[in-house]
């Protein structure tokens, strides 16, 4: 517990073990918030304009990786109450959290700091992080928090609407593709976690990280990012920063939509940067393949002039390996591609 960002930063100077190498530290460059990152209104999907949003995200998704979406259908309500809670279980007193605070990775509920290799990794991260699963919802919901007393109700509301805004947009993203109704409704989307991210303010946001640079593993993650910024996406070799707008959504698309798709959709890298003035809490909602859940090239998109660029394996040998390769993004699909 003592090792929580959160139980030990207050007035102290950055510690050495949280200082990145000058060539992955943020720095003091000057990051474009700038409106790039596409911004797909989802409510015009239920409308004539249907074709325009499928395209709008079908582009987004594959020169970005990354789109922000508003009326996106979950209650307004919902959402603050679920962001709220979040912030008030980091919040809570020491003797609340030691029950879940765990190093062992095998705990699937757990409240740790960093990254799940605090003891082997180099430089420490600036964030404090629980995760947990959310599916089978009944069964999970049991190793959820009990307090703040209100987390289960909420959570499970909102895990149920996230997942829901999910599948409504991996279905635009099938139909875009031309894969046919319900191609994601399945095994490859089944598994569901979430992975709660908290950045205390930090003494010198030049130097530190909140998490490095990275591709999430998964099919597609929904993020809630919250009212403070932080998120910076990686496009043509330069950082950009991802506007927190009020109520939305960020989405963005994970190494396996990027194989399925067979590179038509991107899994861009992407990191968060903490600041000096307020905390940062963010929710990512991880859509993932059950484990056993045969990965592969879209069939459908492979004919006589586009030939597979990867080769089938099962969901848990490329987690295996991504865990081993530290999140770095070419060693992560390498043993996976297929050469010739
Ligand atoms: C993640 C992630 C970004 C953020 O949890 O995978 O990329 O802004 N989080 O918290
Ligand atoms: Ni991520």
């Amino acid at each position: 517990m003592e090792k929580l960002v959160s139980s030990w930063f207050n007035n102290k100077t950055l510690p050495q073990s949280y200082i990145f190498p000058p060539e992955t530290r943020p720095g003091n460059h000057v990051i474009p918030r700038c409106n790039t990152i596409p911004v797909v209104d989802l409510s015009k999907a239920l409308a004539y304009e249907r074709t325009a949003v499928v395209q709008q995200i079908l582009e987004a998704s594959h020169e970005f990786g990354f789109f922000q979406v508003i009326n996106h259908g979950v209650s307004e309500n919902l959402v603050n109450d679920t962001m709220n809670v979040f912030k008030e279980f980091f919040e809570l007193p020491a003797e609340d959290k030691a029950g879940i605070y765990s190093e062992d990775l095998k705990r699937p509920c757990r409240l740790y700091t960093s990254s799940p290799n605090f003891n082997s990794e180099k430089v420490h991260l600036w964030r404090d992080s629980l995760r947990h699963p959310c599916h089978p919802l009944k069964e999970c919901i049991k190793i959820w928090p009990p307090k703040p007393t209100r987390y289960r109700e909420i959570v499970a509301a909102y895990s149920i609407e996230a997942k829901k805004l999910g599948l409504r947009i991996l279905e635009l993203l099938s139909e875009g593709l031309g894969l046919g109704s319900g191609f994601f409704g399945n095994k490859l989307s089944e598994s569901t976690v979430l992975s709660l991210n908290h950045y205390p303010p930090c003494p010198d946001p030049s130097l530190t990280l909140g998490v490095s640079k990275h591709c999430d593993p998964n099919l597609l993650t929904i993020l809630l990012q919250g009212d403070v910024y932080g998120l910076q996406v990686l496009k043509d070799g330069e950082w950009i920063g991802v506007e927190p707008l009020h109520n939305a959504f960020v989405v963005n698309i994970g190494h396996q939509l990027e194989i399925i798709s067979n590179n038509k959709l991107k899994s861009a890298e992407h990191r968060a940067v903490t600041n000096s003035k307020v905390a940062r809490t963010t929710a990512a909602f991880f859509i993932s393949p059950s484990d056993d859940c045969i990965i592969e090239p879209a069939k459908s998109l492979i004919g006589t002039d586009e030939s597979p660029v990867y080769r089938a394996f099962e969901f848990k040998e490329f987690l295996l390996n991504y865990i081993y390769m530290e999140g770095n993004f070419e060693k992560s699909v390498e043993p996976f591609k297929l050469h010739g």
